[in-house]
């Protein structure tokens, strides 16, 4: 493991965005070195670019060289998980509202215990890391020890990390429920404890309409409003059943948005996962607003929720901020290379060909937008934050077959983000500190 603050370099392959790849053709919005270098002092990239070069410019850095079969970019960030969901991943049969019931409320209700939280939390985090998860925005139960536990270990590995607990008050088992007051007092108190302390923000997280009341998305309303610098997070339009009981619960509002609108929950910082239905005015409002939206594509199949518009939300005119999201447990994997998949997959389900280029720009840049962080991680570039990843763009064998014919650039993204899993995060890297090695952990087992 490099000692923090000591500067290092990393040679192999680099791979930087230098623009959006919406905004410009893709080939203009990256920057790649086949023998490139990154150099890290103090946990922030210090320069990228070609070796020969770099490297005589900082004579005497130690150089860890994993050669040309290796790309190094930006950690991948997760715009919307559930630590306590880990349990439930694949669970057979059910649609949202029913497979909240049957699976997910009851697993929620193991986090008021702080040691079983505590080691799910170190459990969720490690697996981010084996996945190349730098950051995640990340839903915890109920009880402010579960909050406490993700915080407590995300702040021992270093990670940026936002999370928040669930305000939910109503149509959900006793166990799990909170009051618009205990709510409001839990989250403040755990924003005073938490939010700024190291690289962790607090997320304000109503779960969503249908689980807390007027008087809750209110209170909520307002706590972020006196916590400006906090974010936001929330579940919407994402299963017909949900928006039509949603519609029913908030009837004076002009659609789902428009509950939360009510009381102030949509701006810059808000993050609205799913959005699979949505109306041209909530589509207006979002963009309008500089609301951030996460795309979870495999929890939207998975649980069999829609398909959601990538073409008409982010490569049009007025794009929205979307991020990219595993959500799991509703989502069935914690690789961000299934996710890309699974939202290629879902493009093409609506005619559109999501270019790899965008689909490894969502999940890292995207999705720290969403997060009002993409000045600091999310791209492999000088000043950021050293959050990185290596991959061995030949992990498995039949991705080594492949790569032989894959003649550029973005062939070989594609081919990873079609066939790669957590086998090709060769290493981690959080603000400079190596926290995953695969081949270590290989030797090990
Ligand atoms: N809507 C409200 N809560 C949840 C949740 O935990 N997962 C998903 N996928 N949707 C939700
Ligand atoms: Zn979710």
């Amino acid at each position: 493991m490099s000692a923090p603050g000591k500067p290092f370099a990393l040679r192999g392959r680099t791979l930087s965005f230098c623009d959006d790849p919406f905004r410009v053709r893709p080939d203009e919005a990256v920057r790649a070195n086949d023998d490139g270098a990154v150099v890290v002092a103090d946990g922030r990239i210090v320069e990228v670019g070609p070796a020969h070069e770099t490297l005589a410019r900082h004579p005497g850095v130690a150089v860890e060289t994993y050669g040309a079969d290796a790309l190094i970019m930006a950690g991948f960030v997760d715009s919307h998980a559930h630590y306590p969901q880990m349990e439930v991943i694949g669970s057979y049969g059910e649609q949202l509202l029913e497979w909240l019931n049957v699976y997910t409320f009851p697993a929620e209700t193991k986090y008021s215990d702080r040691q079983y939280a505590r080691a799910e939390a170190d459990a969720y985090l490690d697996f981010c890391l084996a996945n190349g998860v730098t950051t995640a925005s990340v839903y915890c139960a109920t009880y402010p020890t579960s909050v406490d536990a993700l915080f407590e270990g995300a702040l021992e590995r270093g990670m940026r990390m936002a999370a928040g607990k669930n305000l939910m008050d109503r149509f959900a088992p006793a166990a799990l429920c909170d009051t618009a007051e205990t709510g409001y007092r839990d989250s403040k108190a755990l924003i005073d404890k938490w939010h700024g302390r190291g690289r962790l923000s607090y997320a304000v997280t109503p779960r969503f309409a249908i689980t807390s009341s007027p008087e809750q998305l209110e209170a909520a309303g307002a706590l972020w409003r006196e916590h400006p610098t906090t974010l936001m997070q929330t579940h919407m339009s994402e299963n017909l059943a949900e928006i039509a009981w949603a519609r029913g619960l908030y009837p004076d509002a002009p659609d789902y948005l428009g509950a939360y609108e009510r009381y102030g929950l949509i701006g810059e910082g808000a993050n609205f996962g799913h959005c699979v239905h949505l109306t041209e005015r909530e589509i207006a409002r979002l963009t309008e607003t500089g609301s951030g939206v996460s795309h979870c594509p495999t929890s939207n199949a998975f649980i069999g929720s829609g398909l959601f518009d990538m073409q008409g939300l982010r490569d049009c005119a007025t794009p929205l901020s979307v991020g990219l999201a595993t959500d799991i447990g509703g989502g069935s994997s914690m690789s961000m290379f299934d996710t890309m998949k699974a939202a290629y997959e879902v493009a093409q389900l609506r005619g559109y060909s999501l270019h790899p280029v965008k689909a490894f720009w969502l999940a890292t840049q995207g999705s720290a937008d969403v997060l009002r962080v993409a000045d600091r991680i999310g791209n492999l570039a000088a000043g950021y934050e050293a959050d990185m990843i290596v991959l061995d763009l030949k992990s498995t064998p039949l991705i080594a077959h492949r790569m032989r014919t894959a003649n550029d650039l973005f062939e070989a993204l594609f081919v990873q983000m079609i066939l790669a899993d957590d086998r090709a995060v060769r290493a981690t890297y959080v603000a400079g500190r190596k926290l995953h090695d695969r081949d270590e952990i290989r030797a090990e087992g």
